[in-house]
């Protein structure tokens, strides 16, 4: 995980990517692992987290979907690709 704290405002964190070892995706583990950094982010006062996604990536939309990350309508462009910023309020 790519994370950066108080990132684009003080009460919000940000994760750049997030990737889980292939031989252990669709366990379960992804989930965890976002709904732990969210309680611990809750219990610091934070107020909300952000995420991009690659979009046309159907595989991360569905995850972030699930974890209840909701598009804001923000997307930037790379060279290469398009990112998709979701965010998901404590
Ligand atoms: C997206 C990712 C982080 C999810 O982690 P994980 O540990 O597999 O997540 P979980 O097991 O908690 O969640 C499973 C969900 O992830 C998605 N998913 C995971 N592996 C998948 C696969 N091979 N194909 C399609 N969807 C998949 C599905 O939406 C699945 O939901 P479901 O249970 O309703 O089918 C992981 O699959 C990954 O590293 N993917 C490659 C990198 C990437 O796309 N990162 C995106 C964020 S920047």
């Amino acid at each position: 995980m790519d994370f950066i704290i108080a990132y684009p405002d003080e009460k919000t964190a940000f994760i750049g990517f997030f990737m889980t070892a292939a031989s252990i995706q669709n366990t379960g583990i992804g989930s965890n692992i976002i709904d732990d950094l969210c309680r611990y982010l809750t219990d610091i006062r934070l107020s909300s987290i952000r995420l991009g996604w690659v979009k046309s990536n159907p595989q991360a939309e569905h995850f972030e979907h699930k974890n209840n990350l909701k598009e804001t309508g923000i997307t930037y462009d790379t060279d290469n690709y398009t990112v998709v910023v979701a965010q998901r309020v404590l």
